[in-house]
């Protein structure tokens, strides 16, 4: 089996050094590109890891369209070179960029597969990936209203993660101030108890879902909190004291949950294993220097 991983042009260092951490070498490199032949290993710094790859020649535009046709119902192209000519093929499915909201009520991506062309006359293409975009490019239209842009992360790792918190839901929340993640969670109607050294934008002050504790979060253990439904953090902090943090939670009320992974300097990756145990660690499209962890 074929499969490939396609590397964002920013982090391309650390996707390499997770690759030979893996013990990973690709077959074949187009640009971005990597194709890997065995078992299905997703890149956690990838874009994008595609499924079942297939590889076909064609020697037109409407010739390559047709082959897609019958392999599946819509196609997204991914540029790697040949812009025109993937241009024109995906065209033939009309895909329109979709405005999107969160929540989305359903994957609007379920029936779109991603090819690629890899010279004039080959193309990739596979019909499943690891993420709910066909390119790994998941775009929210913004709300001006949020108190920081780190909203559309949440949005993003909870559209991966494929459940809400709901109305009533317990969530707690580390590192949350000035509010992004509070306001997504308030808003899905959870009752959210949120620590951080700094505070809270104060619109949330009176408000009877959010209790605010200016604490250090790694106070915030099973025996204090109680029962949660959901964890969420965005500390700023060594990935391996937020593992340590964790274990607790995840021995006494294994909660759902949704963690930042930062990194100061250069990327180690053995600090993944903890995380990749018990969870998918993916880049976002809208994380920087950093992973987000979900929990399985
Ligand atoms: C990236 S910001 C969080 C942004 C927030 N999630 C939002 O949506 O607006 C990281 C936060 O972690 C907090 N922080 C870092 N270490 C902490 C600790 N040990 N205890 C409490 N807060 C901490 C910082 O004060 C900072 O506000």
């Amino acid at each position: 089996v074929i499969w490939a991983s396609v590397a964002p042009s920013d982090r391309k260092i650390e996707f390499e050094i997770e690759m030979k951490w893996r013990g990973l070498s690709p077959i074949e490199k187009f640009g971005d590109i990597y194709l890997f032949s065995g078992e299905f290993q997703p890149l956690a710094w990838a874009k994008v890891n595609w499924k079942q790859v297939e590889r076909v020649n064609f020697s037109s535009i409407s010739e390559a369209a047709k082959k897609l046709k019958i392999a599946g119902k819509h196609w997204m192209f991914y540029s790697n070179g040949f812009h025109r000519r993937g241009s024109l093929i995906e065209e033939k499915f009309r895909i329109r960029k979709k405005e999107l909201s969160f929540p989305l009520d359903k994957n609007p991506f379920q029936e779109t597969g991603s090819f690629s062309l890899i010279s004039e006359s080959e193309m990739i293409f596979a019909k499943e990936r690891d993420r709910v975009h066909p390119l790994g490019e998941l775009e929210y239209t913004e709300n001006k209203e949020a108190p920081s842009r780190a909203y559309l992360k949440l949005w993003e790792a909870l559209t991966e993660f494929g459940a809400y918190p709901k109305s009533g839901d317990r969530c707690l929340e580390l590192g949350a101030s000035p509010g992004g993640w509070t306001w997504v969670l308030r808003n899905l109607g959870a009752m959210v108890e949120s620590y951080d050294r700094s505070p809270l934008d104060p619109r949330f002050d009176s408000d009877p879902l959010i209790k605010f504790h200016a604490k250090d979060a790694f106070q915030a253990l099973p025996d204090r909190v109680g029962h949660v439904d959901w964890l969420f953090s965005d500390l700023i902090c060594y990935p391996e004291k937020l593992a340590d943090f964790l274990k607790a939670w995840q021995q006494k009320n294994a909660p759902k949950m949704i963690c930042t992974l930062k990194f100061q300097g250069e990327f180690q990756p053995k600090v993944l294993e903890p995380f990749l145990k018990t969870g998918r660690v993916l880049h976002l499209n809208y994380n920087k220097h950093e992973l987000t962890w979900l929990s399985f």
